[in-house]
């Protein structure tokens, strides 16, 4: 008889007309998915698709009103996170779930600690901790607390935690979000080991690229329900988008021209060690800038001081024309400077409130002004219009922010500053997470914003952004901005070359 188990890979999974519901949002509208031994199989659809509401339907988290799961050739609802795991499926999910006051070793281990008798023993969840992080390049303490980590060696970490149990049906949503290009290429160089094993792989992201690059199949979501299924090598970047948003897209990248005015901000010799190194830069009304550079180039970190996040620095900061005195964010948001932060769950969202809550927060004074108990109808006015705006998908303003998707949170922090109706706008990285449709609306308000005569700073990591979205490119390298590139002089080369040192130093006065 013929071998068919060759062509015939083994089913791993099966989840088959899959309903969940949340009060107001039909979240899974008979979702179908199937993932095979070996494969790398991608789940793609808009923020707020249903993504992360699937996974957690497997993860035990979420239990379907209707549907079938069937493992390994067994039909079962999974009943709790421990039911889950047991069947052989391990899960990183989108938002962190490190304690940050223990050691790595000790979330690693969270639960099912390594002991004789009762008595845990640290030193082999040590050296078995260590050899984790190695299969993934890292070189960690396994002593070192979480909260002593950067948001991307955290999410290293949880990836290494999930490794660690032995799964045949691994998950990762939007593993890379936080992560570079240098630790997502280790990750996936694991993935590719993990499926010669015969594990199969769930992935989650909004980089396109990636999907190419690593996935066997991918299963497109829109508004709850399944679209469809296609081989990731007979299919292309813009069918997938078609699938996904249910029309063409039309040019992602629009940049208006916008001549630009007097001179908003300017920094002299910012310096605060170790990241921040001697930096120096101006921005004018209309411009947007962008700003480059590697992981540790020290980016965030001069947002953080001209924002007055860090109040330690040396330097100077005009607004202007003027010397301002900034070491606290509350003296920045006076002298009109807005940040979206890189990371949005810590220094954007409360998570625990109301969207509505969160979309007003940093304009309290203003809806206070004149009207002592509050001005409600001009409030529920100026969050309607964020909500439309930004095309925040939420079933109404009071849903609590920890209840949207990923990329809805990722809106309402950017509506949020938006509402402070800055001079100066900061953005750090302001489209990680988003999906296609919402990065074109989050470029649209930038084009608006500049033309208002808004300066717009845009730290951002992904380089085709920087490229079609900046009028120019400050790079940075090791605290230093190293070149400062017009428009003309763009292109990924030239910043990579700034941004690795390679360069010199073109901007030195
Ligand atoms: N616990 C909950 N309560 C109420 N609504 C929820 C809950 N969890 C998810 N939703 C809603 O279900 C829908 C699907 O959300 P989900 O998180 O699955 O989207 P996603 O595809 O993962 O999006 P993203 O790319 O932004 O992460 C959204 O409208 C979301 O607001
Ligand atoms: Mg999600």
């Amino acid at each position: 008889m013929a071998d068919l188990s060759k062509h015939e890979p083994k089913i791993l999974l099966q989840m088959k007309n899959i309903h969940k519901k949340f009060p107001g949002v039909y979240a899974l509208k008979d979702v179908n998915f199937e993932l095979r031994a070996g494969e790398v199989h991608a789940l793609l659809g808009e923020n707020g698709a249903g993504k992360s509401t699937l996974i957690k339907c497997l993860a035990g988290i979420y239990i379907p009103e209707e549907g079938e799961v069937i493992v390994n050739g067994k039909s079962h609802i999974m009943q709790s996170v421990a039911d889950s795991q047991a069947h052989g499926i391990s899960v990183i999910h989108q938002e962190l779930c490190l304690v940050p006051y223990l050691s790595i070793a000790e979330n690693m281990f969270l639960g099912r600690e390594r002991n004789v008798a009762g008595i845990i023993k640290r030193g082999q969840e040590n050296e078995e901790a260590k050899k984790m992080l190695a299969r993934l390049g890292l070189d960690f303490d396994p002593n070192t607390l979480i909260k002593d980590l950067s948001i991307a060696q955290q999410q290293m970490v949880e990836i290494a935690k999930a490794l660690s149990v032995k799964a045949d049906i691994l998950v990762m949503d939007e593993p890379t979000a936080s992560l570079t290009d240098k630790e997502t290429e280790v990750l996936f160089e694991t993935m590719r080991q993990l499926k010669a094993e015969g594990i199969g792989i769930i992935y989650i992201s909004h980089r396109m690229s990636e999907l190419f690059a690593i996935t066997d199949r991918v299963t497109i979501m829109r508004d709850g329900q399944y679209v469809g299924t296609v081989n990731t090598r007979e299919t292309t970047n813009d069918q997938l988008i078609a699938m996904m948003v249910g029309r063409e897209l039309t040019q992602l990248y629009f940049k208006d021209e916008v001549k630009p005015g007097k001179v908003v901000l300017e920094v002299k010799d910012l310096v605060s060690p170790p990241f921040v190194n001697g930096v120096s830069f101006s921005i004018r009304e209309g411009e947007i800038v962008g700003m480059s550079g590697l992981v540790g180039a020290g980016r965030s970190e001069t947002a953080h001081c001209i924002f007055g996040i860090d109040d330690k620095y040396t330097g100077e900061i005009l607004i202007d024309g003027k010397p301002v005195h900034i070491r606290s964010v509350r003296q920045a948001m006076q002298n009109g400077i807005a940040l979206v932060p890189e990371n949005r769950k810590e220094e954007g969202l409360v998570l625990i409130n109301s969207v509505g809550y969160n979309l007003t927060l940093t304009i309290l004074h203003e809806i206070f002004r004149g009207h002592p108990l509050g001005n409600p109808s001009r409030e529920s006015e100026e969050i309607a219009r964020h909500i439309q705006e930004l095309a925040i998908k939420t079933p109404t303003a009071e849903q609590l922010a920890e209840n949207l998707s990923g990329g809805n949170q990722q809106k309402i922090v950017i509506a949020k500053w938006l509402a402070t109706k800055p001079k100066l706008l900061i953005l750090d990285e302001p489209t990680r997470g988003v999906d296609v449709g919402a990065r074109a609306e989050i470029y649209g308000f930038m084009n608006e914003l500049a033309k208002q005569g808004v300066a717009i700073l845009m730290i951002s990591s992904d380089l085709p952004e920087v490229i079609n979205m900046s009028d120019r490119v400050l790079v940075m390298h090791e605290g230093r901005v190293t070149a400062n590139l017009s428009k003309h002089e763009l292109s990924q080369e030239t910043i990579m070359l700034y941004a690795t040192g390679n360069g010199g130093n073109i901007n030195a006065a």
